[in-house]
């Protein structure tokens, strides 16, 4: 198939594309580098040893969009082009319900207009706010916290939406859980810009001596530790879940959770990350962080069941490929 990838230059579009490249698609990326460097086009050619087609757009806006549609028969849109960062999110409300959601709306009605009917969603397990764990697809959605949050949730009804005003329009909304992790090769993975605000690239800078020390978010949380648990998932195995879902995409919408189903909490994180590599990572236990819960993790059941799609890798393999990527840096 001819996939449209919006946001193909960042960190979980990259590692997309070289899934999509390797499963024998066609790519076609569309970012406008807000995020990213053009140099990750050039890194997936090195891994795949086949080549994308580049638009530098920005996806809000309709015309250029359309020239894209206009250009290429589309067979499928993963949609990863968005603004991520929380905190960011509450200090700049619109800038993020406008990037987040008109773009949303330009591409899904593009595919309309086109007749392109696989529609593959980035959304977040923040969309559950503070469920029971493990979080399961079928249940209501809580509000979340924060304006970035609220993008996603938005974005899942406004497609949900649209499917049921044309039928023939199929949607996957996939929610993951806390990517991390790089490719095998070290050429792509996450490298945010500043001071980072999670948790795996803050520990690969403080154990490369770029920052001095991690803080722990607290350690009088209800978890065995005290400590945070989520549920890490590397971005080999969510790449490789966006290509089962738009293999799996026939009719309505479907929503899947990507993640392990495998609580970590900041402490075990670190201490694998120390065996794994072989360093020590110094940190220090400071106040909870404002908006953040005690715990969560996916129930991965229905990806297993409906995709056939399971992650492989395990914490080890996570704190490896992240550091073998910033030690390329
Ligand atoms: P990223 O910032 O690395 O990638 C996003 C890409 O989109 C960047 O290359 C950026 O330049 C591009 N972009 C942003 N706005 C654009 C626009 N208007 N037009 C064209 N390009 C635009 O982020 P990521 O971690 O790869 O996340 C991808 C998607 O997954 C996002 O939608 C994010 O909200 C979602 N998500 C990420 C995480 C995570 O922890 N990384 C978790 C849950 C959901
Ligand atoms: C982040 C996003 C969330 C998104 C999720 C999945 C924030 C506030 N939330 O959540 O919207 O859905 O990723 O990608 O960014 N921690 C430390 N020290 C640090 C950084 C983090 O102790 O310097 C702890 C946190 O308290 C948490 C865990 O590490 O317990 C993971 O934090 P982080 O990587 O920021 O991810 P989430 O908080 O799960």
């Amino acid at each position: 198939m001819k996939i449209l990838v919006t946001g193909g230059a960042g960190y979980i579009g990259s590692h997309t594309c070289v899934a999509l490249l390797e499963a024998g698609h066609e790519v076609i990326v569309a970012d406008n580098l807000s995020n990213s460097k053009i140099e990750a086009l050039d890194k997936i050619k090195q891994i795949t040893n086949k080549e994308v087609v580049f638009y530098q757009v920005d996806v809000t806006n309709e015309s250029e969009v359309e020239s894209i549609f206009n250009n290429h028969k589309i067979d499928g849109v993963i949609h990863f082009a968005g603004y991520k960062a929380v905190g960011e999110s509450v200090e700049k409300p619109i800038s993020y319900y406008y990037n987040n959601v008109v773009s949303t709306l330009v591409l899904s009605n593009a595919c309309l207009k086109y007749g392109v009917q696989r529609f593959v969603f980035s959304s977040s397990a923040t969309v559950y706010g503070d469920n029971k764990v493990p979080f399961v697809e079928t249940m209501d959605l809580l509000p979340t916290t924060n304006p970035y949050g609220e993008t996603k949730a938005m974005s899942e009804r406004i497609l949900t939406d649209i499917v049921k005003a044309n039928p023939s329009f199929s949607v996957a909304l996939l929610r993951y859980f806390n990517p991390v992790g790089a490719h095998k090769s070290g050429l792509i993975g996450e490298a945010p810009n500043g001071i980072p605000n999670n948790l795996m690239p803050y520990v690969t800078q403080v154990a490369k001596g770029k920052l001095d020390k991690l803080r722990v978010f607290g350690n009088d949380y209800p978890t065995p530790d005290g400590t945070g648990v989520r549920d890490y998932i590397h971005v080999v195995d969510l790449a490789e879940g966006h290509v089962a879902a738009l293999n799996d995409l026939t009719t309505g919408v479907k929503v899947f959770n990507l993640g392990t189903g495998k609580g970590t909490s900041v402490l075990e994180l670190i201490h694998a990350f120390e065996k794994a590599n072989e360093i020590k990572v110094p940190y220090e236990i400071v106040d909870r962080r404002a908006g953040d819960i005690a715990s969560f993790y996916a129930d991965t059941q229905k990806a297993e069941k409906e995709l056939g799609w399971k992650a492989k890798l395990d914490v080890i393999d996570m704190c490896k490929d992240a550091w073998h990527f910033e030690r390329n840096q």
